[in-house]
């Protein structure tokens, strides 16, 4: 689906990074954690391509102004990086962007009974509180956040507003356990009950060290990934990535966009 959208707000919430809250049609709410939007940041031909954003998360909030009353917004959660994430970091109440979405695969669930363990490094924390906040209604969860420093670890407050247990995790010990996520996950993996499952979005290398972790302890789990991406529907294949049984005889590639960007660990080559 492609909508045109109105910013409702955009709030720097930590150097660099933004929350951004936008109208969007009523069917965005059949959306599943994980998915993603293509933004069109500019009306002008440059930057052409649309960036690819994690839903943050979803709502309604009351309005005079449509027939019903209720409106709902999409938010997303950025850093800005380059180009396009630094012009929609200039955007204001009443301006307008182009959506493309929601996109991709998200997460599945899961038995409610299983604990939940969420791990995020830096704006890799976006998709996981639309995740967090429908896995609470059946399920104990647990967030390990991770950043360089306590710049990077966002939105906690809002995770721990749902119910979630957080553990957090930084480079240089400005926030929590000095160190890195992986090390304060592990220690509570390896306590975790029967039906544990994991969900992980964050740079590769810490997605790699979650996968070998859900391995070594045989616990499902699933990881949203980033790529490039031009089309975001699978047609330019620009976003692939190696599939479990690739090798230079096989090829096995799958599109982060069409395939994912939540993926099974197990369904990836790693190395
Ligand atoms: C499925 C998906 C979900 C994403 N969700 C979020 C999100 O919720 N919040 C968020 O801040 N970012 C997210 N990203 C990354 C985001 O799309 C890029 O940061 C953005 O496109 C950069 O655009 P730019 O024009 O500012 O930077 P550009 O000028 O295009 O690039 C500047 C720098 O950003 C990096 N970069 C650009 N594109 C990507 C990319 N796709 N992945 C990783 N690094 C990139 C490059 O290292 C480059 O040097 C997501 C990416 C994908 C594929
Ligand atoms: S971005 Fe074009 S195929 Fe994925």
């Amino acid at each position: 689906m492609q909508f045109k959208s109105m910013v409702l707000s955009n709030v720097e919430v930590s150097p660099s990074y933004f929350r951004l809250r936008m109208t969007a049609p009523p069917t965005i709410s059949g959306s599943q954690p994980g998915q993603f939007v293509m933004v069109r940041v500019n009306p002008a031909i440059d930057p052409l391509l649309r960036r690819p954003f994690g839903v943050f998360d979803l709502g309604t909030f009351e309005t005079a102004y449509t027939d019903c009353g209720r409106q709902s917004f999409l938010e997303i959660l950025y850093k800005v990086v380059g180009k396009g994430t630094a012009l929609l970091s200039d955007l204001h109440q009443g301006d307008h962007l182009d959506i493309l979405g929601p996109l991709g695969k998200g997460f599945t669930f899961g038995e409610p009974a299983g604990e939940k363990l969420l791990v995020g490094g830096g704006v890799g924390l976006a998709p996981l509180y639309y995740l967090a906040k429908e896995l609470v209604k059946g399920s104990k969860v647990n967030l390990f956040a991770g950043g360089r420093n306590k710049d990077d670890v966002l939105c906690i407050t809002e995770f721990e507003r749902l119910g979630v247990e957080t553990y957090v995790a930084t480079d240089d010990g400005t926030l929590g356990t000095r160190g890195l996520v992986t090390e304060v996950f592990e220690q509570q993996l390896a306590k975790a009950g029967p039906n544990a499952m994991i969900f992980a979005c964050g740079p590769f290398p810490m997605l790699q060290a979650v996968a070998l972790l859900a391995e070594k302890y045989q616990v499902p789990c699933q990881v949203s990934l980033e790529a490039y991406m031009a089309c975001g529907v699978g047609a330019c294949l620009g976003c692939v990535v190696k599939g479990k049984n690739h090798s230079d005889s096989t090829p096995d590639y799958r599109c982060v966009c069409k395939d994912g960007p939540v993926f099974d660990s197990k369904d990836l080559l790693w190395s």
